[in-house]
């Protein structure tokens, strides 16, 4: 009987993927011969000594130790690609909150006081206010072409959007498997300079640490709104909002509510919701429950 610990909600759906006659599922078990988890932050937990395999369901892996449980030979599985649609979906809402001005329209609205032919006339100053502009002929740079970036990356064709994208890591010509309408920036500083929306989808590494920091930020047109739902760490704060302040940038939509940002009027921040879906939920823990199953009993390999 293999044993495996849930550090997190999971979906029922995932779980059903171990038969209960060859292994025990639970939050309480201590010595697990594996964990799975969401975002629950493994860094500063003591290791089972059992254990033999790690699945995150999802697709970044820094909240749990990589490096040190890949001394002990303990795999660390996730689920690339799973939650892709959901993420994608989220920055297309995203896209359209900047350029309608939502955020700041909603607000007004929420503001007006009076009788409703008072409200009436009183919508006229927003109108004016909050006026935005269409998506068709803006460019979409995307940073990270992996299979969140790609999704984005059509999703800005579909809406009529000029494309271009960047990744570090597709260093192989042979590898931009883009359709010929993506453009390849030569440079993030290029994609930078010409993108009226610029996305992130790269995990966060020290290549990417700080990717938008106070010199990067100067290059985006003021009119440009970054988007970030990606890590944390791949967009610099203090930078954006400085940005924000100086009407140096139209706005900034982030999974990341830190104190800096979160009531900030040009910001979006949400509270990490780009893999927040029932199918994204089902599909990650499904993925990864069967990847650890598959590791557990036979030693096979997929997406460690
Ligand atoms: C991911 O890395 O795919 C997301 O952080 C997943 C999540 O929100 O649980």
């Amino acid at each position: 009987m293999f044993k495996v610990r849930t550090l997190n909600q999971i979906s029922p759906l995932g779980l059903a993927r171990f038969d209960a006659k060859r292994f025990q599922v639970g939050a309480d078990i201590e010595d697990a011969d594996a964990i799975m988890l969401r975002s629950f932050k493994m860094h500063d937990m003591p290791l089972p000594a059992r254990l033999k395999a790690v699945g995150r369901a999802g697709a970044g892996v820094n909240n749990i130790p990589v490096a040190a449980l890949s001394q002990r030979g303990v795999p660390v599985f996730n689920a690339p690609g799973a939650n892709a649609n959901a993420v994608k979906e989220l920055v297309v809402a995203g896209l359209l909150i900047a350029a309608r001005n939502l955020r700041g329209a909603w607000e007004f609205a929420a503001t007006l006081k009076g009788s409703d032919a008072e409200i009436s006339r009183a919508v006229e100053a927003g109108k004016k206010a909050y006026a935005g502009f269409e998506l068709p002929g803006r460019v979409l740079g995307v940073v990270g072409l992996g299979a969140i970036g790609r999704l984005v990356a059509h999703a800005g064709l579909s809406l009529g959007m000029r494309v271009i994208g960047f990744d570090p890591e597709l260093t192989v010509e042979g590898a931009w498997q883009l359709s010929a309408e993506v453009q390849k920036a030569a440079s993030v500083a290029a994609l930078l300079r010409e993108a009226d929306f610029v996305s992130f989808h790269v995990p966060l590494v020290d290549a990417t640490r700080h990717m938008i920091n106070a010199e990067t930020v100067g290059l985006l047109k003021p009119t440009a709104t970054v988007l970030n739902f990606a890590r944390e760490g791949v967009v610099d704060d203090n930078a954006l909002v400085a940005a924000l302040d100086a009407g140096r940038l139209h706005a900034y939509l982030c999974d990341f509510p830190t104190n800096r940002v979160k009531n900030h009027p040009k910001v979006v921040a949400l509270p990490h919701l780009g893999a927040s879906t029932q199918e994204a939920e089902d599909n990650c823990a499904i993925m990864v429950a069967e990847e650890l199953r598959d590791f557990l009993e036979n030693g096979n390999i997929r997406n460690a």
